[in-house]
């Protein structure tokens, strides 16, 4: 078995001060994560999961059942509580990269990881053209000639399908889907081995929406990236992802193969979920 890509043990993630009653996280009920003590939330409890080269893994959950907790954790925009995340192709997977440096972490986003937010200004510089944009982050992972980074945006905005004349305007005056494809082409530019997104087509119109998950396919199958797809809507997930995390309340409650957790669901809370999908 191939080491995985991405492996995450154990994630906390509190938002308060905490006590010495939710210290134990044990002590904190499944049916909430608020401590009763001291009101801090718990936004992750003990999550740990794989990520394997190449595959899309799903996390699905209500809202604030903490998927941007964590993925904003993986990311570096947030700060975790405890736990533990390795990378195989980053100090052949040895270093914990929660605690590495500043300067470590910067590398890490910059050549390994690329984020898609729900809120395309979270990711975008409305400021900047989107050629601009997709600049930005080449220039950051050190890619410095003008035409190498024309020549790149080009090539991602085509795969986006974006006009090409776009690319000298900014996002801020494109359409929803069309920021959502401008960022994810961002996030792309330099070529990283993993991507994060989280609820990217979420509040887009039905058409829109599957075009933009129509790419994220597309862009998967050829470039074989990885990717964690954050969604709480069970319909994407079971249009992109290949296997699935179903989260509550801060912790997984259930995992598996996309299609055995849709056909055969264990948890109450995912029955429940599977049979909304299925009986809209
Ligand atoms: N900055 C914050 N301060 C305090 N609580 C937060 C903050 N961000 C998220 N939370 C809480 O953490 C929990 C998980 O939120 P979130 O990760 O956004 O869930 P999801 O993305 O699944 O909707 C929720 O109870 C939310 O209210
Ligand atoms: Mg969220
Ligand atoms: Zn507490």
């Amino acid at each position: 078995m191939n080491k995985p890509l991405l492996q995450v043990t154990n994630v906390n993630k509190r938002y308060g001060a905490g006590c010495s009653h939710c210290e134990d996280s044990k002590s904190i009920s499944v049916e909430d994560n608020r401590c009763t003590v001291c009101g801090s939330i718990w936004a992750c409890l003990d999550v740990s999961l794989d990520l394997h080269k190449g595959e899309i893994l799903g996390i699905v959950g209500e809202s604030g059942s903490g998927k941007s907790s964590l993925v904003k954790s993986l990311y570096f925009d947030d700060e975790i509580t405890s736990g533990i995340a390795t990378i195989s192709t980053y100090k052949q997977g040895e270093e914990n990269i929660f605690t590495e440096s500043a300067q470590q972490k910067r590398y890490i986003r910059n050549h390994l990881m690329g984020m898609v937010y729900q809120n395309p200004w979270l990711g975008l510089k409305m400021s900047f053209s989107s050629g601009g944009n997709i600049a930005e982050k080449l220039i950051a992972s050190g890619t410095y000639h003008v035409g190498a980074i024309r020549e790149r945006a080009t090539e991602l905005l085509d795969h986006m399908e974006i006009p090409l004349p776009r690319m000298d305007e900014l996002p801020r005056t494109f359409s929803g889907g069309m920021q959502q494809r401008v960022q994810i082409s961002k996030a792309l530019a330099n070529n990283p081995p993993i991507l994060l997104l989280d609820e990217v087509t979420t509040g887009l119109d039905l058409s829109v929406q599957a075009k933009v998950l129509d790419l994220i396919r597309k862009i998967q199958r050829e470039l074989h990236i990885a990717m964690i797809v954050v969604s709480h809507d069970l319909g994407v997930i079971r249009m992109l992802a290949d296997r699935t995390l179903v989260m509550r309340h801060g912790r997984v409650v259930e995992q598996g193969l996309t299609d055995q957790i849709l056909e055969d669901p264990q948890h109450p809370y995912t029955q429940q979920l599977v049979h909304s999908l299925l009986h809209v």
